[in-house]
C-alpha cells in the first residue's frame, strides 16, 4: 500500500526551517480580483463563496449531483452501554443515486444523563468495533486495509480487531463530560485506495464513465460527503443537539472540508491533518503537494495536479479553508514529532485564518509565536501542539472536549 515510496519520501522531505522557500501567502480578505473585504456580507457571498468554488473545483473536487434518495434505519439500540451510562444505537445510512446505493453504519453512544447532548461526529480508520470493546458493535463487512500490528489480513476485519484503536477514542471521557460520539468507518463511504469502482463515487457515473471527471471528486470529497449525509440523521436525533465534526490526518482534512462546505456542523476538530488540510503548502515542509498527489492520487481532484511542485501559482492556500469554517469554532492540533505534517504551518494557518474569525467579533489565534508545547490557546480558533508523535491521544480529548464545552452552554 504505497508504503515503501512513502516511507522513502518521509525520509527525503524537507525538516529544515531555513529551507522553506520565501512566499507570499493570498490574503484571505482580499478577493480574486483585488478588492477589500471589510464586513460579514462581503465575506458570505463574494469572498468566502469564491474560495469555497476554488477548492472545490481545483482542490477536492465537485459532488457531481444530489442523491436520489437518502435513507436510515436504526439497526440496534440499548441503555446499557459502558456500565449503564450510555445509551448505545447503531445505524444504516443508505445513499442512493441513478439505482445503484451504498449503506454505512454509524455507531453512536450517548451519555444517559443528557436528554440531549453534544457529539464529536469523526470517522475511524479499522471499523467502529475497533474503536470500543463493546461486543455488540457489528464487525464491518467492508474491505479494510491490511495491517500487521492490528491483526488485519485479507483486507477483511474480525473479532481479532474489536478494540484496537479504543486508546485513540476516549469515550468514557467524553461520557462523563456530557458529550457522545458517533463514528463510522471510512472505508464505507469509499475504500481508501486508487480505485474508482468502488465506493460512493460509482452511483453517479453516466454510461460508460469509469472515473470522475477532472474537476470531480477524490475520496477526500467523498469522505466528506459521507459526513454530511451523516449529519441528515444526526440533526433528525432528538437525543442530540451539537455536532462537532473531527478528524486524524486524512480523515482531519476530510473533516476540514465537511465543516468548509455543511454549516450544519457546529464546529471542526483536525488532529494532526497535516497537507491538504490544515497546514500550508507553500511551505513545503514535511508533505508536499507533489508527494501526497503521487502517493494517494485519488485523494484530490486531478485538477489538482497542476500545483505538484507548483504551489506558488495557487490562488488559495490551506487558511482559506480554515476560514471557510468561520464563524464557528475550529480546533487545530499538532503533534511535536509529526513534522511530515508540519506543525508550525498547520499553526501559521490557524494565524492567517483569524482575520474572518475577527468579521464576526469572534477571537481567533491573534499572534505569530507558536504556543509552548502542551500549551493549548483556546478561543473560537484554538490550537495546541502536543509532545509525541502523529496519533490521537487521551491529552487531545482532554482539550477537545474542555474547549468544545464552553460553546454548547
Ligand atoms: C500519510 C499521508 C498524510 C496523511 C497520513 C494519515 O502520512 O502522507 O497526508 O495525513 O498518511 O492519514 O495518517
Amino acid at each position: 500500500f504505497f508504503f515503501g515510496s512513502l516511507c522513502q519520501a518521509q525520509s527525503q522531505a524537507n525538516y529544515d526551517e531555513t529551507k522553506v522557500p520565501k512566499f507570499a501567502l493570498p490574503d484571505v480578505l482580499t478577493s480574486f480580483s483585488g478588492n477589500l473585504i471589510t464586513n460579514q456580507t462581503e465575506w458570505e457571498e463574494n469572498r468566502r463563496r469564491e474560495i469555497l468554488q476554488f477548492f472545490e473545483k481545483q482542490v477536492y473536487g465537485k459532488v457531481p449531483d444530489r442523491l436520489d434518495e437518502f435513507g436510515f434505519k436504526l439497526l440496534e439500540e440499548s441503555n446499557d452501554a459502558y456500565g449503564g451510562k450510555a445509551r448505545r444505537k447503531q445505524i444504516a445510512i443508505t445513499l442512493k443515486k441513478n439505482k445503484k446505493s451504498i449503506t454505512y453504519y454509524m455507531l453512536i453512544y450517548l451519555p444517559k444523563g443528557n436528554p440531549t447532548a453534544p457529539v464529536f461526529l469523526g470517522y475511524n480508520f479499522y471499523g467502529n468495533h475497533t474503536v470500543t470493546n463493546d461486543p455488540k458493535v457489528q464487525i464491518t463487512k467492508a474491505w479494510v486495509k491490511n495491517n500487521d500490528a492490528l491483526g488485519i489480513t485479507d483486507n477483511k476485519a474480525s473479532e481479532s480487531s474489536r478494540g484496537v484503536r479504543t486508546h485513540r477514542w476516549a469515550i468514557e471521557k467524553m461520557l462523563d463530560n456530557g458529550f457522545g460520539l458517533a463514528t463510522i468507518y471510512y472505508g464505507e463511504i469509499d475504500p481508501d485506495k486508487n480505485d474508482f469502482s468502488d465506493g460512493v463515487h460509482p452511483l453517479f457515473y453516466r454510461d460508460g464513465q469509469s472515473k470522475p471527471k477532472t474537476n470531480e471528486w477524490g475520496s477526500i470529497s467523498a469522505w466528506a460527503f459521507g459526513l454530511s449525509k451523516a449529519m441528515n440523521y444526526l440533526e433528525s436525533d432528538v437525543n442530540i443537539s451539537k455536532v462537532f465534526v473531527f478528524g486524524h490526518s486524512r480523515l482531519g482534512k476530510a473533516a476540514l472540508w465537511a465543516g468548509a462546505t455543511d454549516k450544519r456542523f457546529a464546529g471542526v476538530i483536525s488532529n494532526n491533518s497535516g497537507c491538504g488540510g490544515a497546514a500550508l503548502s507553500r511551505r513545503k515542509f514535511g508533505e508536499t503537494i507533489e508527494q501526497i498527489n503521487t502517493s494517494f492520487p485519488h485523494w484530490f481532484a486531478d485538477s489538482f495536479l497542476k500545483y505538484n511542485n507548483n504551489e506558488r501559482t495557487l490562488p488559495v492556500d490551506q487558511h482559506q479553508l480554515l476560514a471557510l469554517v468561520a464563524p464557528r469554532p475550529l480546533y487545530v492540533a499538532s503533534a511535536l514529532d509529526d513534522k511530515w505534517a508540519d506543525p508550525r504551518g498547520e499553526f501559521l494557518s490557524t494565524y492567517y485564518a483569524s482575520s474572518v474569525y475577527g468579521l464576526y467579533g469572534k477571537k481567533g489565534i491573534d499572534t505569530k509565536e507558536m504556543p509552548m508545547t502542551n500549551a493549548p490557546i483556546q478561543n473560537t480558533v484554538a490550537y495546541h501542539i502536543r509532545t509525541g508523535k502523529h496519533d490521537v491521544t487521551d491529552y487531545d480529548w482532554e482539550n477537545y472536549i474542555k474547549w468544545a464545552n464552553t460553546f454548547v452552554k
